[in-house]
């Protein structure tokens, strides 16, 4: 047990799927995994170990923004061995040619600032995707004909931006979609040696405000967690 996961030793799997929803864990083991057992409740961020083609999987829910995911990330490597973790959430587009339930997959992830900008001070960090596991993402995306984008994305601090002259750089500079989470998931991935791949369904879009359908939203996700176990078990 830590903290913030009842998990007793040896319930943690060392691959683990982190969606922001902790319903969305549930739903996701519940339809992907085999004998998913709910291995976490404290303070109602589900998780749940189960098999995917024989291969043990957690999926434990992040909570929204970065100093959430740091919390679970951080117990899950340094308490649990997690060595592979894959989120999988939302975000929202910032190119013309991405569009609503496309798949980002984030090669690197830009920030303003992360729970570890006390330790990287000065330093800009360039967080960064495990190669492998974007690599495998991206062919699980084409063999399924779902339309994928790879490259930078934004994790935000703030859902509600008042800054529309960044978002403005961002798009100017080729930045795919924004989200609140996988930045410091890639930087605690390089601190502990870990693989980490951010996997995103476009949600909603900056450009043009509009947004997916709460319906639309849960087919989407299912294709997301398929891409995130194939690219973890190729
Ligand atoms: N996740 C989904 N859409 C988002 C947005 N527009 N901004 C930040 N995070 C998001």
């Amino acid at each position: 047990m830590t903290i913030h996961i009842g998990a007793k030793s040896g319930e943690i799997a060392e691959t683990v799927l982190m969606p922001g929803d902790p319903y969305r864990a549930k739903w996701a083991a519940e339809t992907f995994l085999d004998d998913a057992a709910l291995v976490n409740d404290v303070r109602g961020m589900l998780g749940f170990t189960g098999t995917w083609k024989g291969h043990r999987v957690t999926i434990q829910g992040s909570g929204m923004g970065m100093p959430s995911l740091s919390i679970y990330a951080n117990e899950l490597i340094r308490d649990y061995g997690a060595r592979t973790l894959i989120r999988i959430g939302s975000c929202g587009g910032m190119q013309n040619a991405v569009q609503l339930r496309d798949v980002i997959l984030a090669m690197t992830a830009t920030t303003l600032s992360t729970p570890s900008r006390g330790i990287l001070r000065e330093l800009n960090f360039a967080p960064c995707a495990d190669w492998g596991l974007l690599r495998a993402a991206a062919r699980a995306a084409e063999a399924k004909g779902t339309k994928c984008h790879v490259g930078g994305i934004y994790s935000s601090d703030v859902f509600y931006d008042e800054r529309p002259d960044l978002n403005e750089q961002m798009v100017r500079h080729g930045i795919l979609g924004v989200e609140m989470e996988a930045a410091e998931l890639y930087l605690l991935a390089a601190r502990h040696g870990c693989r980490a791949l951010a996997v995103l369904t476009v949600s909603d879009h900056l450009l043009t405000g509009d947004a997916l359908p709460s319906a639309d939203r849960e087919r989407s996700f299912g294709d997301m967690v398929e891409i995130a176990l194939q690219a973890a078990f190729p």
